[in-house]
């Protein structure tokens, strides 16, 4: 007898995007993401508004992607949804919703690990893509984190890196807001960096210790060079954009491969995936297929819709855990802090 077919609901609201994704069995059959426009104007996420703008997409979010996925709520086997980490008021509301809805409908409920999630985007079924083999290292880059992630297994990962201060979106976020750009600057300076040379301004670069990061003092360099330049030439910044965009992004993709390619050398894995919201950096994404020819490497980067946050991702680690049966229960509760 055939095989039945598992479709699971993937609900994702840790930060400021509402998403709600079909997966049936490994392929995606709809991922809809409701992007908040409001917090654009404050130059970064406003918790309280972020809440407020989750409660009112949630229902519409998953309603459009159980139309787009072309089945009804009866068909779902199960429902997963971003526990933690991120913001409290957010997780509350994808959390609260998930539990409601998985009690009306009867099935298990599974609670998912965002970071996780961003690491397991690689294995959606994808006819253009190749799945990594265990173990891979995987460079997880997002507004909120900075990590590099020893994949043993798909739910056995060991985070052997991470940012001591800001994560490496923040440095773009931050970098991005200093020129002038609303929130979030990150896709702005990778347009940006297209045409400008890279090596024209040079920032500092910090020493840290094995494979962590910081990128707290690239945001102050760039401040004090930007204060010293405007001060003789007040266009200073609109005349050197593109430059200046490309320097930004040349350092922070510096710093990020010089610690993958230690973890790397030391580990001996030539295996080397990149997930979060900074991987859909074209800059990075570039730099890091040239760098797998020159090392070796054999790289994976994900589809840009499965970089930034998505349910997508949310719902194939739902997969892996209902394949080892790791329900929760009505208990469960949203958690801001929530390691790996
Ligand atoms: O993973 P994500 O969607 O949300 C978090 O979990 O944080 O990542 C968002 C971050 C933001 O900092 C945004 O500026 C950055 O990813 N980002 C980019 C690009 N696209 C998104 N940074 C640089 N270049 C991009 N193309
Ligand atoms: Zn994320």
């Amino acid at each position: 007898m055939p095989e039945k077919d598992i479709f699971i609901l993937g609900i994702e609201s840790s930060c400021d995007d509402t998403s709600a994704a079909v997966l049936k069995n490994s392929t995606i059959l709809s991922n809809v993401i409701a992007r908040q426009e409001i917090h654009e104007q404050y130059g970064g996420v406003v918790p309280e508004l972020a809440s407020r703008a989750h409660q009112q997409n949630i229902i519409p979010v998953v309603d459009a992607a159980l139309k787009k996925a072309g089945i009804s709520k009866e068909h779902l086997s199960a429902i997963a949804f971003t526990r933690g980490p991120g913001l409290l008021g957010s997780l509350i509301v994808g959390t609260s919703f998930a539990k409601a809805f998985a009690m009306s409908l009867n099935v298990p409920l599974l609670d998912v690990n965002h970071m996780i999630g961003h690491v397991l985007a690689h294995f959606i079924d994808d006819p253009e893509r190749e799945k990594p083999t265990f173990p891979f290292l995987c460079l997880t880059v997002s507004g909120g984190h900075t990590q590099i992630v020893l994949v043993k297994a798909p739910l056995e990962m060991e985070v052997i890196g991470s940012t001591i201060d800001d994560a490496a979106g923040e440095a773009f976020d931050k970098a991005a807001k200093l020129l002038g750009f609303p929130y979030p600057g990150g896709p702005l300076i990778d347009k940006h960096a297209k045409n400008g040379d890279p090596k024209r301004f040079m920032f500092a670069k910090p020493a840290i210790k094995d494979y962590d990061f910081s990128f707290s003092g690239l945001k102050t360099s760039i401040l004090y060079f930007l204060q010293k330049q405007q001060a003789v030439d007040d266009q200073f910044i609109q005349n050197n954009i593109e430059d200046l965009c490309a320097s930004i992004q040349y350092t922070i993709i510096s710093i990020l491969l010089k610690k993958i390619s230690k973890a790397s050398k030391d580990l001996n894995i030539n295996q080397i995936a990149i997930a979060g919201g900074v991987s859909a950096n074209s800059g990075l994404r570039e730099a890091l297929v040239r760098q797998a020819d020159q090392q070796g490497w054999k790289v994976f980067i994900p589809r840009f819709e499965y970089c930034t946050d998505n349910a997508a991702m949310i719902a194939i680690t739902g997969k892996f855990l209902l394949e080892q049966n790791r329900f929760c229960d009505q208990c469960v509760s949203a958690t801001a802090r929530y390691l790996i």
